[in-house]
């Protein structure tokens, strides 16, 4: 049984039920540890002396003690191959994938691509197990293979999984990680291109439309996932994380309306470069927590020209790119700044990128400001909606980020503190949740829990998320949980 199918509703069981589970998950992967830790020195032992060696006895005795500790835990063990490491479950075991790496290779040689190994599991079956998977691999190939061997000597507390089963399953988790160090790519260009403004020099034009391209093809894998990423922020080198945070907003929400892929760079590029302008305003004035000088309000306003003019100098930067940058501040109603009041409105790529960048400096902590949660911001846009934003990008916005977008940390009905980790498969109010933190607050092994299931313990608020909380209060990164 995976971890999920634990979720499933619990009817009548109470919270301490809930709470109990919860400290055992916490031990589990120490506990799965010790029994692969055993699992391997019982297999060599076996590889080096009889069945009825003292020191075989001793190691098979052992590791049927843990088997049978682990027991208490889980209905099963089951160890994963994915490439060239270990996964329990659906944990990477980083550290035993490096200690036993010739025990991973030998697996796969053999055509084993995970082991589970049931509860009914006697001392007799496992020793005769390791036995078999101790034969060489022309040996096994002669007598019909491992899995045949292991029928005939009726071993069926031992089941192996097929190479490859998992791979497709753990795609998800590496996905997640890969998309996180192109975000990290990305902040070290718009690093670099800042750089080149300061020094005079000229931009990496094709390197930013590298990154947007990049976060483009992202945006249309898994739109979500990408969405989570937007909640990175760095509170020291706040424009360089909120440019990308801009990008991947604007993206996302360019790619709910009818624009083609060409569009979207434009657009992209757009987001990505709008604030360049800022790179020649002093820290002192960017981080300046009590009300600025006429002085210092005019160099902040002046941003989105000097950004424009930075671009418009560059070879390869298209003129709508350009307009956003120019245009960012200016307001739907035209009431801000730079003035265009000649205008009748500004562009669409315009419109989209300004609702991205104040939601993403709302829910920033600032010098001067705390960090809104997602749900606030959202109802500050919903207020300026016909004034500030374009009333229609607002409810496309909304209807995307849902009340609580990917990476919010929120608390639960149960009390519970956990990140919201993926929207619902169909309902977004019912999105699936890593659970981090218990009601008391005491600290849990991280678990994901699909909140649908607790469509039935839910009384008289029918809310399974009572509220967006702040990282910060709690002193955590919701990040790390994604
Ligand atoms: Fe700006
Ligand atoms: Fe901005």
């Amino acid at each position: 049984m995976n971890e999920q199918g634990r979720e499933q509703p619990r009817e009548g069981i109470g919270r301490k039920q809930e709470a109990l589970d919860y400290f055992r998950s916490k031990g589990q992967l120490e506990k799965a540890r010790e029994v692969l830790k055993l699992f391997s020195t019982a297999k060599k032992s076996a590889s080096l002396y009889p069945p009825n060696h003292e020191i075989c006895i001793n190691s098979f005795t052992d590791f049927m003690r843990a088997f049978k500790e682990y027991l208490s835990w889980r209905e099963e063990f089951s160890l994963r191959i994915v490439g060239e490491e270990f996964f329990f479950e659906e944990k990477l075991m980083p550290r035993e994938s490096v200690l036993y790496y010739p025990l991973i290779k030998e697996l796969v040689s053999k055509g084993i691509g995970g082991i589970n190994i049931l509860a009914s599991l006697d001392a007799a079956e496992f020793v005769d197990f390791l036995y078999l998977l101790n034969r060489g691999s022309d040996e096994l190939e002669r007598y019909g293979g491992l899995r045949r061997l292991m029928e005939d000597k009726e071993i069926e507390s031992i089941i192996l999984d097929e190479p490859g089963t998992w791979e497709e399953k753990t795609r998800e988790i590496k996905e997640r990680h890969s998309a996180r160090e192109e975000y990290f790519d990305a902040v070290d260009v718009i690093r670099e291109l800042a750089d080149q403004v300061l020094s005079d020099r000229r931009l990496s034009v094709s390197k930013a439309n590298r990154v947007v391209g990049v976060m483009l093809n992202r945006v249309g894998e898994n739109r979500s996932a990408v969405l989570g990423l937007a909640t990175m922020k760095n509170y020291d080198e706040y424009t360089s994380f909120h440019s990308v945070n801009v990008l991947i907003l604007s993206l996302a929400l360019g790619s709910m309306l009818p624009l083609d892929r060409s569009a979207l760079m434009i657009l992209g590029t757009g987001a990505l470069l709008h604030d360049l302008g800022k790179i020649t305003i002093p820290q002192s004035v960017l981080k300046k927590s009590g009300p600025l000088t006429s002085q210092e309000w005019e160099m902040m306003k002046a941003h989105p020209v000097k950004g424009a003019d930075i671009l418009m100098a560059q070879p390869g930067v298209h003129l709508l790119s350009v307009m956003v940058a120019y245009e960012h501040h200016a307001r739907y109603d035209l009431s801000g700044y730079p003035d265009v009041k000649g205008k009748e409105r500004i562009g669409l790529f315009s419109r989209i990128v300004e609702v991205c960048d104040v939601y993403d400096a709302m829910t920033s902590a600032r010098p001067y400001q705390k960090a809104r949660t997602p749900d606030q911001a959202m109802r500050v846009l919903v207020k300026d909606m016909g004034t500030a934003f374009d009333p229609l990008l607002v409810k496309v916005f909304i209807d995307m980020m849902g009340l609580f977008p990917v990476g919010t940390m929120v608390r639960l009905a149960t009390g519970e503190v956990g990140v919201i980790y993926e929207p619902g498969e169909n309902d977004a109010l019912w999105p699936r949740v890593k659970v981090i933190r218990d009601a008391e607050g005491g600290e849990v092994e991280p678990r994901i829990v699909d909140l649908v299931y607790l469509k039935d313990k839910i009384g008289e608020t029918g809310q399974a998320i009572l509220e967006a909380l702040h990282p910060e209060t709690l002193g955590i990164d919701p990040q790390t949980y994604l």
